[in-house]
This record gives structure tokens, sequence and C-alpha cells, in this order.
């Protein structure tokens, strides 16, 4: 839920906060379908689409696209549901691509991939 110390000096929501939250979401989809360590490698086309108030429930929805050797791209949606239970409306999208590392941070390869 997007909190005040969230806020900027207009009461918007932080444009970070969002995608930090969208980084966290893609992370846990990233690691599920790597089995382990991910982390961020870049983040394409962030569009904010909407504002983000106090209160509003976000809804972060993950597509895992193409897979390369080591890397995912994975479509974050983000949907802020206003003041808690109101209706959902899109407010920010962006294409990540998460990398899978090893122990020592290095690029590995996604499993299951030929
Ligand atoms: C992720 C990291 C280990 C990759 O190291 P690297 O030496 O660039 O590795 P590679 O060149 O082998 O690239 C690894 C994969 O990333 C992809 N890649 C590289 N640069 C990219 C970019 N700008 N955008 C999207 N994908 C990219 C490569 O195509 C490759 O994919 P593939 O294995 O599926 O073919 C390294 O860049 C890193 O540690 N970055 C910091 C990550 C981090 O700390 N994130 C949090 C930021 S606070």
């Amino acid at each position: 839920m997007a909190m005040p110390a969230d806020t900027n000096a207009a009461g918007d929501i932080f444009g970070g906060w969002v995608l930090s939250q969208m980084d966290l979401a893609g992370g846990i989809a990233a690691g599920e379908r790597a089995s382990g360590r991910v982390v961020t490698i870049s983040v394409d086309t962030m569009k904010f689409i909407r504002p983000v108030h106090v209160g509003d429930v976000l809804c972060v929805y993950c597509d895992i696209g193409a897979i390369g050797r080591s890397s995912m791209k994975i479509k974050i949606e983000a949907w802020a549901r206003r003041h808690r239970f109101g209706h959902r409306e899109k407010v920010t999208e962006a294409m990540f691509t998460f990398v899978a590392v090893d122990d020592d941070g290095r690029p590995r390869p996604v499993p299951g991939v030929n």
C-alpha cells in the first residue's frame, strides 16, 4: 500500500517507489524461473501512465517473455487499486531484463533453455 512516507512534495507517490515495487516483483518472478539468484540488468521503456496516491494498493503483474542463455525479459505492469477497495487502473508499465547469476555474481544459464 502506498503510504505518506512515499510521497513527493505535491502529495503524489514517487515514481521511484513504484519502480522499486516492480523491480521486487520482477525479481521474484525471474528468481522462480531461474531457480536461484538473479539481478536486474536493465529497465526499458518505462511509462508512468497515471499517478499513484496514498492509500492505493499497488498490484504488480509479471509476464516472462524472451529467455536467452542467462537473461530473461519480463513485461511488468503496475495497477493501482484506488483507496484500497476501489477500481483498478494501470499506472505504469515497463520491460525489465534480469540475468541469472551464480554465487560469484557471474551470469549462469537459465535452466531448461537450449
Ligand atoms: C548482470 C551482470 C552480471 C552481467 O554481466 P555481463 O558481463 O554484462 O554479462 P554478459 O555480457 O555475459 O551478459 C549477460 C546477459 O545480459 C544481457 N545483457 C547485457 N547487457 C544488457 C542490456 N543493457 N540490456 C538487456 N540485456 C543485457 C546479455 O545479452 C546476456 O544475455 P544472454 O546470456 O541471455 O545472451 C553485470 O552486468 C552486473 O553485475 N550488473 C549489475 C547488476 C545489479 O547490481 N543490478 C542491481 C542494480 S542496483
